[in-house]
């Protein structure tokens, strides 16, 4: 009987999308308003989606303290009040889209929670855009 449990987590962070193979034409034309030299920030939502079979003696998938602890020391300090292009190693090559982010915190978490358990993340990036990884 699996069941999944969800963890939500939260930081602000700032991000320019750009391509530095790219010419400063082509990224506006393709980034917009996102492409701004200046930084622009949001209000990252995140969901943690743990699957696994309740244990039968905590009757808990896992224990939620640890996977906020977890999400807490893993991802929101990391994180959180950054500017994800200057501040962070993990986007210092990386264009920080919402796909990209979504995809560097599971491989973050995923290091973390054990194997048993198969690992879903949802990152909002607006209330009305989000990703999830993997698909
Ligand atoms: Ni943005």
């Amino acid at each position: 009987m699996k069941t999944a449990v969800f963890r939500k987590g939260h930081f602000n962070a700032a991000h320019r999308l750009h391509n530095k193979h790219w010419s400063e034409e082509k990224n506006r034309d393709i980034f917009g308003l996102c492409n701004n030299p200046g930084f622009h920030g949001h209000n990252y939502d995140l969901y943690v989606k743990v699957i696994g079979e309740v244990d039968p003696d905590t009757g808990y998938v896992i224990d939620m303290k640890h996977l906020s602890e977890l999400i807490h020391d893993e991802i929101e300090e990391r994180f959180d009040h950054k500017n994800l292009n200057l501040d962070t190693q993990e986007f210092k090559d990386l264009n920080p889209t919402a796909e990209n982010i979504c995809k560097v915190i599971f491989d973050i978490l995923r290091k973390k929670i054990d194997p048993q358990f198969d690992l879903q993340i949802r990152l909002y990036e607006t209330p009305r855009n989000f990703v999830e990884y993997p698909a």
